[in-house]
């Protein structure tokens, strides 16, 4: 499947984005692990979380539908029974990821596979901290790339300074902490997004905080709690940014998700230049939830390293596009992690960006932008990736005459409905206009480069 974007009229949108997909395959997982019946609103019905889903029910875990949005999952105090077939994760580094955490709890044998972007993935970096915890765990791959085969058992809590700072990672740990004796604790190089430290403690489990590093107390069941997802901030982001680099164009964007270990890409608009006004209306249930409202502006180029990666790391392939529209040059460096994501990002950007006649550098972590380039309409891969794909349609939005994104299917693994609301995005007639909420919004922070 293909997808044909042209030059974007003037933006002028409200709306609201999808449920977020960490938080719901989090909800989900911890939900399963409960006590009780949990009602979760606003789940993302998207490839990579139905996946979880799939998984879980694999697991013996009851779970209801009755809309798209909606799951009605019943926990089973952390019971779960042995899958009757191996559990296939799609697409989803999280669902593997958390799944063997998850697993290694669990006496008998289960084995993981993905799909061929999936399988490329490295999984030594949960495989080396689950191990110390006492699983048998291997990845049958080569170089530690799935299929894993996971036997857990009886585990001992241990306090891991992962050399990446990677939220799967960390979660993965933390989910079979649950089911180890004592205390386990992760440190990060630098923070990594807190969902599953949230959701935890929504649930009533115990944890503990210290600087970097976060710790959970083992042998505990989640108290069954009913919870509401907020929108995506990585799939409003698309949005966000084509309104930012559109001068005079103008979005506000409706119950999204404003945890800040999420929220740098509205800091990094703000330093290109952009008027960014957010604010939080809820945090009733541990995440906080609010408004956007961006007004675009001639960008100028910035430099997005350090501490800030991991906490955009999915906004960076919609970034590079906004780089390549600002004035003057973008860098983005430390971000070696894109080089292991659906796709390799980094190689992916560079090339889509020289094929809309942008000047582009690849570095080992990064990317040279040098904007602002005249874009050209383009036939364009997306490498298999959802994140690729809509950032180029974001580009094409921009561009003189057609860009065409090839293999648009996987789209649906965090944004279903994308193509529907990218025209509806774009189609001033079945815009609302917002009533002006200017007033009421506070600058988003600016971030230093
Ligand atoms: C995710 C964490 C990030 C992110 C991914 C979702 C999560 O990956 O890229 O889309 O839900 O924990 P890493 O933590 O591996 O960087």
């Amino acid at each position: 499947m293909e997808l044909r974007v042209k030059r974007a009229p003037r933006i002028e949108a409200e709306i609201t984005v999808p449920g977020d997909k960490s938080i719901s395959h989090r909800a989900a997982i911890v939900a399963a692990l409960s006590n009780g019946v949990c009602n979760l609103r606003g789940f993302l019905p998207s490839d990579d979380c139905m996946h979880t889903v799939s998984a879980l029910r694999a697991l013996g875990i009851q779970i209801e539908q009755p809309e798209p949005d909606i799951l009605i999952v019943h926990g089973k105090k952390r019971v779960l029974t042995p899958p009757k077939d191996e559990i296939n994760c799609g697409g989803s580094g999280t669902t593997m990821r958390l799944l063997a955490g998850l697993l290694a709890g669990q006496t008998f044998e289960t084995r993981l596979v993905g799909n061929p972007s999936l399988t490329r993935r490295p999984m030594d970096r949960i495989i080396e901290p689950l191990r110390k915890m006492g699983t048998d765990i291997v990845a049958e791959g080569p170089e530690q790339t799935p299929p894993l085969r996971i036997r857990g058992g009886s585990l001992r809590g241990i306090h891991y300074r992962s050399p990446v700072a990677s939220a799967q990672v960390k979660s993965a740990i933390l989910l079979a902490g649950l089911f180890a004796k004592g205390k386990t604790t992760v440190d990060e190089p630098s923070a990594s997004r807190n969902h599953t430290e949230l959701m935890f403690n929504y649930f009533l489990i115990r944890t503990a905080k210290s600087e970097d590093a976060i710790s959970v107390f083992g042998d505990q069941i989640p108290e069954s709690r009913d919870f509401s997802i907020p929108g995506d901030i990585s799939s409003a982001a698309f949005w966000l940014v084509a309104a930012a680099a559109q001068s005079g164009g103008h979005l506000l964007v409706r119950n999204i998700g404003l945890n800040d270990t999420r929220t740098a890409l509205l800091g990094v608009l703000v330093r290109m230049g952009a008027q960014v006004r957010e604010a939080v209306e809820g945090v009733d249930q541990l995440e906080p939830r609010g408004v956007v409202e961006v007004t675009g502006v001639p960008l100028k180029g910035t430099v997005i390293h350090g501490k800030e990666i991991p906490q955009l790391i999915d906004e960076l392939p919609a970034l590079a596009v906004a780089g390549a529209l600002a004035n003057g040059t973008t860098i983005i460096r430390h971000a070696h992690e894109l080089r292991v994501k659906e796709s390799d990002r980094i190689a992916a950007i560079s090339h889509n960006l020289r094929g809309m006649g942008v000047q582009v550098i690849e570095l080992n972590d990064g990317l040279e932008i040098h904007g602002p380039a005249p874009l050209r309409g383009a036939r364009l891969s997306s490498f298999g990736d959802h994140r690729i794909a809509m950032a180029f349609a974001v580009a094409g939005l921009f561009a003189d005459g057609e860009t065409i994104i090839q293999d648009v299917e996987c789209i649906r693994e965090s944004y279903p409905g994308f193509e529907k609301a990218l025209d509806e995005f774009i189609s001033p007639s079945r815009v609302r206009t917002s009533t002006p909420v200017i007033g009421t919004l506070m600058p988003a922070t600016p971030v230093e480069e």
